[in-house]
């Protein structure tokens, strides 16, 4: 076995996909989560398509005494730390609650770690930490600007990162800056399924595809950007997932901590994903243009050099791809 690593937040969209990629590797994998942005079927899918059981553990990351039980029952080689809030007009609205979770969290994470001697993480970081980039593809060297309370703790648990290996080269931070992940399992059987209305486009286009809402909505069509609208760079999770391993691996290796983006390097505007998932799904798909959406920027795009030459992570599939995996999955919830 080459190593039991604890995925907190291991039951939710890209922690469960990680899930996969690390037992698939060899990895004893365990999953602590609190089900509040989880489905409680999904270990049994896990298992189901791993073809083993699936460790769990439900517990809150916030919950120092448990915390302190689950290290000392398992021994952890390294931890890849997903649990998170992650809606940026909710962090708007109860910030306290953002740093409480996010930073709260890291803190207590980290701490008993520490204390167990398991100085290695993973941290789930976003490319929301570059706020407005200058530049586009945006390298890692651009600088971080908060713009909203998420943001904000994104970048404050980087610093804290940062802080902990100046004072402790024990220990050694994978930090991958994940662009906008989207997809499914080729399974069809996990993938991402919000509870509330979709706040991000691609399950909300996904909502729209399978009849449980009327039209999408495209936030804005007088951007500076080709057709107007908004362009991101969107990274299968299936791709994402192979990145947490090989930032897993290169911490267990080399014992040399990274900070790097985790996307595609392509750009695509809404009305190019609106016409993908139009093909995948076998009927064109109805919009509306609307109002620009408050706090959004016109271009994510990730400069990819960096996570190539360090863990020699290159995106594998293409929008295509995404969508129809996205498809496969949504289409057989109902
Ligand atoms: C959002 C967050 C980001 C966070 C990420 C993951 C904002 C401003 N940013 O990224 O910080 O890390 O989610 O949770 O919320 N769009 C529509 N119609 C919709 C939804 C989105 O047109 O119904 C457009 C947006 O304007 C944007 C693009 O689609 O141009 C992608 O939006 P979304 O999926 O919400 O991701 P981000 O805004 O990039």
């Amino acid at each position: 076995m080459a190593g039991r690593i604890l995925l907190t937040g291991g039951a939710g969209y890209i922690g469960s996909h990680t899930f996969l990629a690390l037992r698939a590797a060899g990895y004893d994998p365990v999953i602590l989560d609190d089900f509040s942005n989880a489905n409680s079927d999904v270990p049994d899918r896990l298992a189901h398509i791993s073809g083993a059981p699936v460790a769990v553990l439900r517990a809150d990351i916030r919950d120092e005494s448990r915390l302190r039980q689950i290290f000392a029952d398992h021994d952890f080689d390294a931890v890849i730390h997903f649990a998170a809030k992650k809606a940026v007009a909710e962090s708007v609205a109860k910030p306290l609650l953002y740093f409480d979770t996010n930073i709260g969290g890291l803190l207590t994470l980290t701490t008993v770690m520490a204390e167990h001697g398991c100085k290695t993480i993973v941290f789930s970081s976003s490319a929301t930490v570059y706020g407005e980039p200058d530049e586009t593809p945006t390298p890692e060297t651009a600088p971080r600007r908060a713009i909203n309370p998420y943001g904000q703790t994104k970048i404050m648990s980087e610093e804290i990162l940062e802080s902990m290996v100046k004072a402790d080269p024990d220990w050694t931070v994978g930090i991958l800056r994940y662009f906008n992940p989207a997809g499914a399992h080729p399974s069809g059987l996990i993938g991402e399924n919000p509870r509330d209305i979709p706040n991000n486009l691609m399950p909300y286009i996904a909502k729209v595809a399978i009849g449980e809402l009327p039209e999408i909505q495209v936030f804005g069509s007088d951007y500076d950007t080709p057709d107007g609208t908004g362009v991101r760079d969107y990274i299968h999770v299936e791709d994402l997932a192979q990145a947490h391993l090989l930032s897993l691996q290169s911490l267990l290796q080399k014992r040399k901590s990274h900070l790097v983006n985790i996307g595609s390097g392509q750009g695509y505007s809404v009305l190019e994903m609106v016409k993908a998932y139009s093909r995948a799904c076998g009927r064109d798909l109805p919009y509306r243009i609307v109002d620009r959406r408050p706090g959004d920027v016109p271009i994510y795009c990730a400069k990819t050099g960096k996570a190539e030459e360090i863990l020699g992570f290159r995106s594998q599939y293409d929008l295509d791809a995404i969508c129809a995996s996205s498809w496969r999955w949504i289409s057989g919830q109902n």
